[in-house]
């Protein structure tokens, strides 16, 4: 098991455009691997490589759904291909944001291919938790961080709360 550092919000690399996985190797598969046991050990329930310095297009996630169906994945250049109209606001958090948490309005299902560890095609038709997780962390392989969903005012009132919590550890 091999736990690796959380880049925290302020990371360059979180902001970064994550790059397509040319090969999927023994590299990869070694990095999807520490990537559940890091996602594991931080109590959360999806991780994008950016999230550990790595800027390339990975993600997992662990989401046990409405009916009690624990759904793992591991997808690599995962892309949302298809999103439904309606949306619904739920609370998200996130590892490079610990502490903060605020309600974020997204599709309520989405298409997501991309591939699987053994680099077979995947699709995922997601509806409900998995959903939201999926979007998150598509969004971190984008740069883009739950914060950025919200309205001006509540990140504005997120992000002193989270300077203030910072100056708090620093000390
Ligand atoms: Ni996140």
């Amino acid at each position: 098991m091999a736990l690796l550092e959380i880049e925290i919000l302020g990371a360059k690399v979180l902001r970064e455009r994550a790059v397509p996985v040319e090969t999927v190797t023994d590299e990869t598969r070694r990095l999807i691997r520490d990537m559940f046991d890091t996602m594991y050990d931080a109590e959360g329930i999806g991780l994008a490589a950016p999230q550990v310095g790595i800027s390339e297009r990975v993600m997992v996630v662990d989401v046990t759904d409405e009916d009690g169906k624990h759904q793992v994945h591991a997808l690599i250049n995962p892309e949302i291909v298809e999103a439904a109209s309606e949306t619904d606001k739920a609370t998200e958090g996130c590892l490079s944001i610990p502490g903060l948490e605020e309600d974020v309005t997204r599709p309520v299902r989405v298409v997501v291919e991309g591939l699987s560890p053994s680099a077979e095609p995947v699709r995922i038709e997601a509806g409900g938790l998995l959903a939201r997780a999926l979007q998150h962390e598509v969004d971190h392989l984008d740069g883009i961080l739950f914060i950025d969903r919200l309205s001006p005012l509540k990140r504005g009132m997120l992000m002193r709360k989270w300077r203030k919590k910072r100056k708090g550890a620093a000390r």
